[in-house]
């Protein structure tokens, strides 16, 4: 059965299952688009044999391999455990990526010469320690805003053991504004993690930014919205980007894939699992002008096997 009747029957309203036995699949994309559906249901076994299908319809799949695995295991805090995703960003396409993003941070830096500097998110600091080296100035203070403890340590033991100022705050930035109304800043920056908040939150917090920092660099990628994912066309591509992301990885593949990828596009097909809510560039610029940023500008920085990333520079309204 090809995919545009697996979605018409999906926008007709039958569920996976009424689909999957009306017309068995007899490829692995539709195997996989049923286990995605029951997926997004709720309803983990016929997901699951959906899944094993569409690994014995295509043993080469990555995804169709990787996919029942996840499907028995599932969590969704891809940040809880940093195994998988300190893999993730040390690999594949993530190397230039992170260089790219490393740079662009220490120009950023170099051109505003802040004495405070708040990260946002940074995870294990894998894009600011290199952005703060290659910067040419002394370093500044940093204030690290990271809810997940074990990212945060490895974060902070880099900075530690290059001796630079800095203060941990093991929460969301959400909190640490509330808790700290008086604190500004220089500089405010945030790599791929502004994204996790979902958009009624993001509002609100650019605002509260804004009124605090005087300058902001936020790295994130500029994905179209994704108004179906069910939409063949969007689910092919989404296969395909998959399998590219997946088989960047080798000897660390199934721990990534597992613990991270696959998490993060899943997704997208079941809000109950969701962990992003990634935005084009458009949409990024118009949040901060509407936050009450000033002078926003974007720029392409790296290509990348999801999504292309841009870096976005702002003024915001402390003077400093
Ligand atoms: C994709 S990772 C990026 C980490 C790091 N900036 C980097 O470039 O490697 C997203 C990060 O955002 C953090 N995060 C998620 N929600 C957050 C929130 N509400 N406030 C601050 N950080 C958050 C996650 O814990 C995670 O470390």
């Amino acid at each position: 059965m090809p995919l545009t009747d697996l979605h018409r029957a999906r926008q007709q309203g039958l569920s996976a299952h009424q689909a999957a036995a009306a017309h068995p699949p007899h490829t692995a994309p539709a195997a996989l688009y049923l286990a995605l559906w029951a997926h997004a249901d709720g309803r983990p076994d016929p997901a699951r044999e959906h899944a094993q299908l569409a690994r014995r319809l295509d043993p080469h799949s990555e995804f169709a391999r990787l996919l029942p695995h996840h499907l028995e295991h599932e969590h969704t805090g891809v940040y809880d455990s940093p195994e998988a995703f300190g893999a993730f960003i040390r690999g594949g396409g993530n190397v230039e990526l992170y260089h790219a993003t490393s740079r662009a941070l220490a120009r950023n830096l170099d051109e505003h010469a802040p004495r405070t500097l708040l990260d946002v998110g940074p995870g294990d600091g894998l894009a600011l320690l290199p952005a703060l080296n290659d910067a040419a100035g002394p370093a500044p203070h940093v204030d690290l805003v990271e809810p997940s403890t074990a990212l945060l340590e490895g974060a902070t033991d880099a900075l530690q053991a290059q001796g630079i100022g800095h203060r941990a705050f093991n929460t969301t930035v959400e909190n640490l504004l509330t808790r700290h109304p008086d604190q500004r800043w220089d500089l405010t920056q945030s790599t791929f993690a502004l994204q996790s908040l979902p958009p009624h939150e993001r509002g609100p917090l650019l605002q509260a930014l804004a009124e605090r920092t005087r300058h902001l660099a936020v790295v994130e990628f500029d994905v179209a919205h994704v108004p179906d994912p069910f939409d063949p066309q969007w689910f092919n591509s989404c296969l395909q980007r998959l399998e590219r992301g997946l088989r960047e990885y080798e000897d660390d593949r199934d721990l990534v894939g597992s613990g991270f990828i696959l998490p993060v596009v899943l997704g997208h097909f079941a809000t109950h699992t969701r962990t992003n809510y990634e935005h084009s560039v458009q949409d990024w610029v118009q949040d901060l002008q509407e936050a009450g940023f000033t002078d926003v500008g974007a720029h392409h920085l790296c290509d990348y096997w999801w999504e292309p990333a841009w870096l976005i520079q702002a003024r915001g309204q402390h003077p400093g």
